[in-house]
């Protein structure tokens, strides 16, 4: 077989061997918002002069993607949307493990996201759970701000709340599985059934209910904080609260998918992500999460996660492939499918 690989080689010009012909191209699937995704193709290509096609889609709608590309990828990186998707991703055999020379440059919670995907994924942002309302609105209805968990399933805040769809987000997902560590899964499930009646709409993207927020079509949305930040920055009238019962957060992360056509372009994308220049470019898209390069600088309109009460969330647990089918096939039988 490899006789005939190197005659075949020599006849139509390319190199024998396992190494692919360098190429120009790159494939980036990408899971943070949109404005950051575009900043980052473009200097990637204009550092590298290599060309970037990016689609941007949630987390959760990724990794489907992914599984269901498997057998002949189109993808080389993963970039961004929560860790527990990564390391699904990893599980299910859709990405590859790769040690970046940049692993010493980042904080503990960045490498050990790395390490227990088997090297698999790495940590490059973090952001924690909460609240995000429009505060004219919230005035408007005369309505209390919602500072616990146990708040937004109140009778007053009825059709007032949004949140993603856990199939399809990642947030959702992570606020799920917040949810069942904070109280224990029946009383979560209870819960959900109750915030349900509150819930005016499951988007299919998880920053969708601060944008709707913002716009004045919601009054409240779950979601990360930093994402109630970046449109409280850009001017809209949002406030933000972590949950005075404790909340979860995510360990944004990035992944090499498996059989990608474009492996080198990749690596390389993946070290420079990782460095303190390209995370910089992340508040500079108005996104407002904590860079996973120590170096890198944390934007200080970044809600302080050291003033949260913040649970010990179980990655290894709630970023299996198998507890989060479980997890959300349950949450739709018992929350998703219930009547309004
Ligand atoms: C936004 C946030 C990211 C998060 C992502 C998840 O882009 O800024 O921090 O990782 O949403 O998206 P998803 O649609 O999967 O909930």
């Amino acid at each position: 077989m490899r006789t005939l690989l190197v005659i075949l080689s020599l006849i139509i010009g390319l190199p024998a061997g396992t190494h692919a012909q360098p190429t120009k191209e790159l494939v980036v699937y990408c899971s943070v918002l949109n404005e950051w995704c575009t900043l980052m193709v473009q200097e990637y290509e204009r550092a590298t002069g290599v060309k970037v096609t990016m689609t941007q889609k949630g987390s959760g709608e990724t990794v489907a993607q992914l599984r269901a590309e498997a057998a002949n990828p189109r993808a080389d990186i993963f970039y961004g949307g929560v860790g527990d998707q990564h390391m699904e991703a990893g599980e299910a055999g859709v990405t590859v493990e790769y040690k970046s020379p940049m692993l010493a440059e980042l904080h503990p919670w960045a490498q050990r996201q790395a390490e227990q995907t088997g090297f698999k994924s790495v940590g490059i942002y973090a952001g924690a759970l909460g609240f995000v309302w429009n505060t004219e609105l919230l005035a408007k209805k005369n309505l209390p701000e919602p500072k616990c968990w146990a708040d937004v399933v109140k009778p007053a805040y009825k059709d007032e709340v949004q949140i993603s769809n856990p199939a399809s987000s990642g947030t959702a997902y992570v606020a799920l599985a917040t949810l069942i560590q904070v109280m224990g899964e029946e009383p979560a499930f209870d819960y959900l059934k109750k915030l349900h009646a509150n819930v005016n709409q499951y988007t299919r993207s998880g920053p969708a209910p601060v944008r709707n927020a913002a716009r004045g079509e919601t009054t409240i949305g779950i979601n990360f904080l930093h994402d109630g930040v970046a449109e409280a920055a850009a001017g809209f009238p949002l406030k933000v609260q972590a949950p005075c019962e404790g909340t979860g957060y995510e360990i944004g992360s990035m992944s090499i998918v498996k059989g990608g056509k474009n492996l080198e372009n990749a690596k390389k994308w993946y070290d420079w992500a990782l460095t303190a220049d390209a995370q910089n470019l992340a508040k500079k898209a108005k996104s407002f999460q904590v860079p996973s390069n120590r170096k890198a600088s944390a934007p200080e309109q970044m809600p302080k996660m050291e003033s949260m009460k913040l649970i010990d969330y179980d990655f290894q647990k709630y970023g299996s492939g198998v507890e989060r089918k479980r997890i959300i096939a349950r949450w739709e039988k018992e929350v998703g499918s219930l009547p309004k």
